[in-house]
């Protein structure tokens, strides 16, 4: 099987839960037991009769290294963003303090000892913390060289209250419980520090049998075609660029297209994820295969085509979106992607507003930009390097 490093749910990593094969046979056979009756059960020794050991927790992901774990990370289905605004006349050692108060509460959470009876053990917990470029400006912070807020884009209809921030905070968790309460806790240092709450966005991922890719609320699979996170095209000196747009999609309208209209919209069928030129989820997308009337298999403005690095040189970014259902008339997904450039990011949505056969069916309704600092190595605390 392909094993793409960047898709969020392919999980080669140590941390994935996994049911032991003998506790499957143990409740197995402790069923089976209970459905043949007294007479069945004799046959069993005393041992079977124990309750099935629950499944091992998922195991810790570490708070410290060189990268933030809200990128290098597989996804994990509940997600929260915060924007915080910091007061105008905040200074470099002030950033570091909210930022190392941040950092204190997540290395805490991450690693079991936050002082809080709703958390209990070490949940797996991922966690990025982001600069936007007002503030790197004007601090003058060693961000790269091409963060900026985003030129207006063809049919944004952006709301200024859901958008932008100085900086952003993500995390994710198993549970929307742990998220809510590391959002809590987040705050409460972030609020002591000086910091306002600009707004905040929760989002989620359906759940995928192991090892497969979640689907967007769309039904196709999201997250195929992706960069190992590891890939140093994404980084700069550890850091990288997060662009962040909240996309409304008309789901109705989209479902209400015919089967074979869906997948021509996308490039993609919906449900192997195979691109049209293909027949398994990780075939490359042929964008340039015609059938012999000429036309292309993969058409003109499907979205895997305008979106298709080819199209920029290769240029690649990392997509690690989660959905959001906020109201019946207000879900979509939350894209997060992550690139070294946002200008990147530009190219992109310029041709898919002006072409692509989603785009009928999307409203982008927020937007942000922030630097992802690199992470705090061991005995580090986040943002030391500012
Ligand atoms: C709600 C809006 C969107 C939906 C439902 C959507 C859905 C998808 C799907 C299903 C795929 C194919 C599977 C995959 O490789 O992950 C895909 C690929 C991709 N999308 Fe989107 N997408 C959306 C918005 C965007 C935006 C705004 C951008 C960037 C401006 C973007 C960039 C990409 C890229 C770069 C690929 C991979 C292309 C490739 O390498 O083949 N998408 N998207």
């Amino acid at each position: 099987m392909h094993t793409e490093p960047g898709n969020p749910q392919h999980g080669s990593e140590p941390d994935r839960p996994r049911i032991d094969r003998r506790t499957l046979f143990a409740a197995g056979a402790a069923l089976a037991a209970g459905a043949a009756g007294a007479g069945a059960a004799t046959a069993l020794t005393r041992e079977d009769h124990r309750p099935a050991a629950a499944p091992p927790p998922p195991a810790a992901i570490p708070f410290h290294g060189a990268r933030q774990s809200g990128v290098t990370h597989r996804q994990l289905p509940a997600t929260r963003l915060l924007a915080l605004d910091l007061p105008a006349d905040t200074d470099r050692a002030a950033l570091r303090a909210l930022l190392a108060a941040a950092g204190d509460v997540l290395a805490r959470a991450a690693g079991g000892s936050l002082d809080d009876p709703r958390l209990t053990g070490t949940p797996p917990l991922t966690s990025l913390a982001a600069i936007g470029p007002a503030l790197a400006a004007r601090l003058r912070l060693p961000a790269p060289a091409g963060l900026a807020e985003l030129p207006a884009l063809p049919g944004d209809r952006l709301d200024p209250a859901r958008s932008g921030g100085d900086l952003l905070l993500q995390v994710g968790a198993e549970q929307p419980w742990t998220t809510g309460i590391l959002t809590e806790h987040l705050l409460t240092a972030a609020t002591a520090a000086g910091a306002a709450l600009r707004w905040h966005q929760s989002g989620f991922l359906p759940p995928a049998p192991d090892g497969q890719t979640p689907r967007n609320l769309f039904g196709f699979k999201d997250g195929t075609a992706n960069p190992d996170p590891a890939d140093p095209a994404l980084w700069q000196r550890d850091g990288t660029v997060l662009v962040y747009r909240r996309i409304r999609m008309d789901t109705a309208a989209f479902a209400a297209l015919p089967a074979d209209g869906r997948e021509r919209a996308m490039g993609r069928r919906a449900d192997s994820g195979a691109p049209l030129t293909g027949s398994a989820e990780h075939d490359d997308p042929d964008i340039y295969a015609k059938h012999p009337d000429g036309s292309y298999v993969i058409p003109a403005t499907a979205h895997v085509r305008l979106s298709s690095p080819r199209l920029d040189g290769g240029a690649r970014m990392l997509r690690r979106g989660w959905s959001y259902d906020d109201a019946p008339a207000d879900r979509g997904l939350l894209f997060c992607a992550f690139m070294p450039d946002p200008a990147l990011f530009t190219r992109v949505q310029t041709r898919l507003a002006e072409r692509d056969a989603l785009t009928p069916f999307l409203t982008h309704t927020a937007s942000a930009v922030a630097w992802v600092l690199p992470g705090a190595r061991e005995g580090g605390v986040l943002g030391e390097g500012l």
